[in-house]
C-alpha cells in the first residue's frame, strides 16, 4: 500500500484541498500533521462549497478515515464550529474522525497573545491569522502547553491551566497592557466541547499503521514550504514545519512510509500576510489575476498578493520535500493572458524592504482560450502544453496532475500516484 505526502510548494493556498479530495477516492486515510485552523482548504463538490480549516479534507468521502496527528494544534471552539457545519451538510464523522491525544490545545489566551503581539510589532508585523497558532507552539516548546490528554482529568487540567494562564495573563496585562482572561471562563467554554468530542480522541499511531496495511494514506500538508519555521522566509513564516519533516514529527510514522511526495504548485504564485515575495506583481495584472483566481484567504478573507510562478522556490521545495511529481493547479486562471512569465532566479532578498536583486524571468506566449474543465491532456491548447513543459524542464520534475477548475472532476490525471 502506498502513502502520499501532499505539500504546498510556495506560501500556501496552492489548492491542496481539492487534490486531496480527488486522490482520496482511492485512499482509506487522510492525515493532517501540522498547523491548525490557520489553514483553509476549499472543496467544491456537486456545486456545494465546503471550507475546512482543521479537519482533513478526506472527511467528505465515506471511504476515508480522517486523522489529526500530534503535530496539529487544536482550537476546540473552531473544531466545534467545523463539526456543526459538517453536520448541517449531513456529513457524518462517526468512526471517521480521530484526533491525537497529544495535540496541543489553543487557549483563548493564546489568541489574545497572538493579536497583542502582532499589534505591538506595528509595521513589521507578520500578518498572522490571529488564531493563536504561534503562542500555542511556543508553549509546546516551552513545555507549559495543554494537550488534549490533559482534559481527561479536570483537577490536573485546572492545575496546569493555572500555571500556563498565569504566565499568559502576566504577559497580557504587564507587557501588552491588555485585559486578562479568567481561568473559569476557559474551563467553562472548553470542557463541554472536549466532552462532546472525546470519543474521537486517541493514540492515532496504531490507527495509521493499521489503515496502511489495508490501503493508501494521504498526508495532507497545510500552509506551504516557504512558511516553514525552519526553511521558509523567516520571520515571515508560520510556527510549524510545513515540509516533509513536519510529517515525520507530526504523526510519529517513519520516513520510509512516505512512498510519493506530490508538490502542489499553483500556475502562478500567491502569498497572504506580510513578507518578501520576489515575483510579486504590483500592477493591475496582479489585481486581475487575484480577481480571476478568486484569491481571497479562505481563513481570514484577506486579499492574496499575486505574482508569477517562482521557479527558485519551486526547486528549493522539490529538494526539501523530496518531491516526485507536481500537481499544477489553477491553470485556467491564466487563460486570458497574452504573455506569461516564469521567474527563474534572483539574488539576495532585503528582509527590511523586501526588495530583491537581479530578478530574471523567461517569457512564454499565452494560450488565450479556455482550459476550464478540460480532463484530457491532449485537449489543452498548445501554448498551455508549452507552459507545462517549461515548468517540467526548469524543475526536472514531471507534472502529473493539472487542475482546470475548482470542481472535483475538473482535473487531468497523468499518473496513478498510488501505483509507485
Ligand atoms: P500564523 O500561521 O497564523 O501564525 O501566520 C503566520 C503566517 O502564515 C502569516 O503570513 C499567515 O498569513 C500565513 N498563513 C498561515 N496559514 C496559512 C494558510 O493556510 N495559507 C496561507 N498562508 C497562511
Amino acid at each position: 500500500m502506498s502513502n502520499v505526502l501532499l505539500v504546498g510548494t510556495h506560501w500556501g493556498d496552492e489548492g491542496k484541498g481539492k487534490i486531496v479530495d480527488v486522490l482520496s477516492e482511492n485512499a482509506s486515510g487522510c492525515v493532517r500533521f501540522q498547523g491548525g485552523h490557520n489553514a483553509g482548504h476549499t472543496l467544491v463538490i456537486n456545486g456545494v462549497k465546503t471550507i475546512l480549516h482543521l479537519i482533513p479534507s478526506g472527511i467528505l468521502r465515506d471511504n476515508v478515515t480522517s486523522i489529526i496527528g500530534n503535530g496539529v494544534v487544536i482550537s476546540l471552539e473552531a473544531l466545534e464550529t467545523e463539526l456543526n457545519d459538517l453536520a448541517s451538510k449531513n456529513i457524518s464523522i462517526k468512526n471517521k474522525l480521530f484526533i491525537s491525544e497529544a495535540c496541543h490545545v489553543i487557549l483563548p489566551t493564546h489568541v489574545a497573545l497572538d493579536i497583542a503581539h502582532e499589534k505591538s510589532l506595528g509595521k513589521s508585523s507578520i500578518g498572522t491569522t490571529g488564531r493563536g497558532i504561534g503562542p500555542t507552539y511556543e508553549d509546546k516548546v516551552a513545555r507549559r502547553g495543554i494537550r488534549l490528554i490533559d482534559f481527561y482529568n479536570i483537577d490536573n487540567l485546572r492545575k496546569k491551566l493555572i500555571k500556563s494562564m498565569d504566565y499568559h495573563n502576566f504577559l497580557l496585562t504587564k507587557y501588552y497592557k491588555e485585559s486578562p482572561i479568567s481561568l473559569e471562563s476557559v474551563l467553562e467554554s472548553l470542557t463541554p466541547i472536549f466532552e462532546n468530542i472525546k470519543d474521537h480522541v486517541c493514540d492515532v499511531i496504531p490507527l495509521i499503521l493499521d489503515l496502511n496495511k489495508k490501503s493508501n494514506i494521504i498526508f495532507e500538508g497545510a500552509q506551504g514550504t516557504m512558511l516553514d519555521i525552519d526553511h521558509g522566509t523567516y520571520p515571515y513564516v508560520t510556527s510549524s514545519n510545513t515540509t516533509l519533516s513536519g510529517l515525520i514529527s507530526g504523526t510519529g510514522i517513519g520516513v520510509d512510509k512516505v512512498n510519493y511526495s506530490l508538490g502542489i504548485t499553483k500556475a502562478y504564485t500567491t502569498r497572504v500576510g506580510h513578507g518578501p515575495f520576489p515575483s510579486e506583481l504590483h500592477d493591475q495584472l496582479g489585481l486581475d489575476i487575484a480577481k480571476w483566481g478568486g484569491e481571497v484567504g479562505a481563513t481570514t478573507g484577506r486579499a492574496r498578493r499575486c505574482g508569477w510562478l517562482d521557479m527558485k522556490i519551486l526547486n528549493k521545495s522539490i529538494e526539501l520535500n523530496r518531491i516526485n511529481g507536481i500537481a499544477l493547479t489553477k491553470l485556467d486562471v491564466l487563460d486570458n493572458l497574452d504573455l506569461i512569465k516564469i521567474c527563474i532566479g534572483y539574488g539576495d532578498i532585503d528582509y527590511d524592504t523586501f526588495e530583491v536583486d537581479g530578478l530574471e524571468y523567461i517569457e512564454l506566449k499565452g494560450w488565450k482560450s479556455s482550459t476550464v474543465g478540460i480532463t484530457n491532456y491532449k485537449d489543452l491548447p498548445e501554448n498551455a502544453k508549452l507552459y507545462i513543459k517549461a515548468i517540467e524542464e526548469l524543475s526536472k520534475t514531471p507534472v502529473v496532475m493539472i487542475s482546470t477548475g475548482p470542481a472535483r472532476n475538473e482535473i487531468i490525471c497523468l499518473k496513478d500516484i498510488f501505483a509507485t
